[in-house]
């Protein structure tokens, strides 16, 4: 473990929450992530940036335990982490949003949140079952911690609306909300920002650093808009054709001659 150290914004970083030791992951005859190595800090902004098929969102499944890499070793706390069933991801405190966005069109904005506490839940079963009355004031408890959420994203007016009916801005603001109810240590976003105008991603920013900020949550994302990265994130991972090409501060990046002419010197959607 290291100590924590002030990063380019002056904010403090903590100590490694996650190191990511030779990572490859095939997916058959395709490898998807060739032999990658970073760390995540606890309560910094990572952002994983790279040209469409670099194998980022792999990445970010790999460290939600999605997909588990044919090599490498993944350290979760200090420990060095295994094959996870998604209870274990929540007890673990891993939450994430999806590239496209996963959630019940049909159920209202509420119940599409209180889904986000179900694995922590599961987590939890095993002491409820021990004490009488655990369940009554868990069910209390998640109520408080949802409607905390609801007021923190600013969505009180839409909680009882069917998502299928919201625009596409709220719909990945509730997605963030539903990973935000899991009470993640660290939370997983693919491509929060992406098919939204401007008004949206700025709200979007603001939410993702208020999270951070009044959470402590350790972020981890993958974004394509370079204004967005350089304003939000503390550390970048830069990935092409699967490997790593880039890893530092985004001012450290934006300069990278490699990083240039493999994707920031290219328009990007
Ligand atoms: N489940 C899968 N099965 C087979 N191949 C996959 C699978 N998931 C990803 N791949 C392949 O792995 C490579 C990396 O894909 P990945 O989705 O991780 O890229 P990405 O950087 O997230 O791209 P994008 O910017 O388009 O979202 C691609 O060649 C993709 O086709
Ligand atoms: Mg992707």
């Amino acid at each position: 473990m290291t100590q924590a150290t002030i990063t380019p914004d002056g904010r403090q970083a903590g100590p490694v929450l996650m190191d990511l030791r030779n990572i490859t992951l095939r997916f058959g005859g395709v490898t998807a992530i060739k032999d990658i190595s970073f760390d995540i800090r606890e309560g910094e902004i990572r952002a994983i940036i790279g040209p469409n098929g670099a194998g980022k969102s792999s990445m970010l499944n790999v460290i939600s335990g999605f997909y588990v890499p044919q090599e490498g070793e993944i350290w979760f706390k200090g420990y060095r982490r295994g094959p996870m069933k998604p209870y274990e991801v929540a007890r673990l405190g891993i939450a994430r949003t999806f590239q496209n966005i996963a959630l019940f069109d049909g159920m209202s904005v509420l119940d599409n949140i209180m889904t986000g506490r179900l694995n922590l839940m599961k987590a939890r079963i095993w002491s409820q079952a021990l004490w009488w009355g655990g369940a009554e004031r868990e069910e209390i408890e998640n109520r408080e911690q949802v409607e905390k959420i609801i007021d923190f994203l600013e969505i009180q007016n839409i909680r009882k609306t069917p998502v299928g009916r919201l625009p596409y801005g709220l719909k990945k603001r509730v997605e963030l909300a539903r990973a935000l109810a899991a009470e993640p240590r660290i939370l997983l976003l693919d491509e929060p920002m992406a098919g939204m105008n401007v008004e949206e991603k700025e709200d979007m920013c603001r939410f993702i650093l208020d999270v951070n900020d009044e959470f402590g949550t350790t972020i981890a994302l993958i974004e394509h808009d370079m204004g967005v990265v350089m304003d939000l994130s503390d550390r970048v991972v830069v990935m092409d054709y699967g490997r790593k090409i880039g890893d530092g501060t985004p001012d450290e990046v934006r300069s990278n001659p490699e990083v240039i002419s493999a994707y920031l010197g290219v328009e990007h959607a």
